[in-house]
């Protein structure tokens, strides 16, 4: 692939694709709500596309998730897409992009259509860890088309927290950035909150036991790396930037970065050494979880610890936000890339080719088209 690597850079067109605008004129036919709280995420597909650029790939666009997706891509005669949306309307939606990318023959860097469902509905995911035997808050879900007003009977109560008394989370199934996620003290008090995160967003709720410890995230991302020119493949999944989230004395849920954006000081980087325990825990959890669950993209997994220290999985993130680090902010997958030896566009060109690797690989099918151009 290598070799191969300047003639791609020439030659191969690619579109970045940022949530589309469901109010825009033909990106829906009818516009309907998102249970996700929504965003466009396109200055991050622009920070994306400009890293490609200066790597030194000729064709980078950026363009939107919705109606004309495919349109978009034929008239600019995309090869390539990377997906940096987490879906415009209605239920699944993070699975749209890579559902159409699927039907149209685009290659593209991301979750396929079945993992970015699973990923972005955090209950089906907790199940898939229960699985393989990974850790996560005890839960149960409510939906109240189906279970009726009474959420201790609905939803397995008993069996679900046996001897709990709280705190608890509610939040919802599908969201980001702690929005609409709640910490209830007492048992009493669930059922109006409960009520207004199905109002808010129109989809079944969890409610976890809260889990009092301390908060880590941990990327990690697929095999092959791109490193001051090589292009390496690793024994396993790359893990990248394990990280304590640090959270205020009385910030019991980590403030949104849609209120206190990702600064250096939000999380403070785990040392392999100095803190070789927590990161040898960390960086082992996230390597299983991308292994057992055969998540072959970037991901990244929020932890929290119980009381007795336990590990346990909040939710694994299909798109990680990939801001450009600069001065002030930075993005939580790239704090570490220092202690790996990787830049921020290394990271983007490992994501990459990871991708094109595997699909020449084992998908030869899905890159005949790109195939050609290295003729
Ligand atoms: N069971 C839990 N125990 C303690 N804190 C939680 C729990 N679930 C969520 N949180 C807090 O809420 C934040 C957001 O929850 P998370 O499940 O990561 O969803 P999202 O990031 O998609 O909003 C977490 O970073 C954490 O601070
Ligand atoms: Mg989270």
């Amino acid at each position: 692939m290598g070799t191969f690597l300047p003639r791609l850079k020439e030659r191969l067109r690619i579109a970045v694709i940022y949530n589309g605008d469901k109010s825009a004129p033909g990106a829906v036919i009818n516009e309907t709500s998102n249970p996700r709280s929504s965003k466009s995420y396109r200055p991050i597909a622009e920070d994306i596309a400009g890293a490609l650029s200066a790597l030194g790939f000729r064709t980078v666009m950026v363009m939107p998730d919705d109606m004309m997706l495919g349109a978009h891509l034929r008239e600019e005669a995309i090869h390539f897409a990377w997906i940096n949306s987490a879906g415009v309307q209605g239920y699944g939606a993070a699975s749209h992009a890579p559902s159409m990318l699927e039907l149209f023959g685009i290659p593209y860097v991301g979750h396929d259509p079945l993992d970015a469902a699973i990923l972005d509905n955090k209950h089906i995911f907790k199940r898939n860890l229960d699985s393989v035997g990974i850790p996560t808050a005890p839960f149960i879900v409510w939906d109240p088309t189906q279970d009726g007003r009474d959420y201790r009977t609905a939803g397995f109560w008993e069996t679900a927290f046996p001897g709990c008394t709280g705190p608890y989370i509610v939040k919802p199934v599908t969201g980001r950035a702690s929005q609409n996620v709640h910490f209830v003290g007492d048992a009493a008090d669930l059922p109006p909150v409960m009520d207004k995160v199905y109002a808010d967003t129109c989809n079944a709720v969890l409610v976890e036991q809260y889990l009092g410890g301390t908060e880590y995230t941990v990327g990690v991302a697929g095999r092959v790396i791109a490193r001051g020119g090589d292009l390496i493949e690793l024994d396993g999944p790359l893990v990248l930037s394990p990280c304590e989230r640090v959270l205020q004395p009385d910030e019991k849920i980590f403030t949104s970065m849609d209120v206190r954006p990702i600064t250096r000081d939000r999380a403070r980087l785990l040392d392999p050494v100095a803190n070789a325990d927590i990161h040898g825990r960390l960086s082992a959890l996230a390597r299983r979880i991308s292994v057992a669950l055969h998540l072959r993209t970037l991901i990244r997994v929020d932890v929290r610890a119980d009381a007795a220290g336990v590990l346990n999985v909040l939710e694994v993130n299909p798109k990680p936000d990939l801001k450009r680090p600069d001065a002030t902010q930075t993005n939580l997958v790239s704090m570490g890339l220092d202690q790996i030896g990787l830049t921020y566009e290394e990271l983007l060109l490992s994501l990459l080719v990871d991708r094109l690797y595997f699909c020449f690989a084992h998908r030869p099918q899905t890159v005949r088209h790109i195939a050609k151009l290295l003729d």
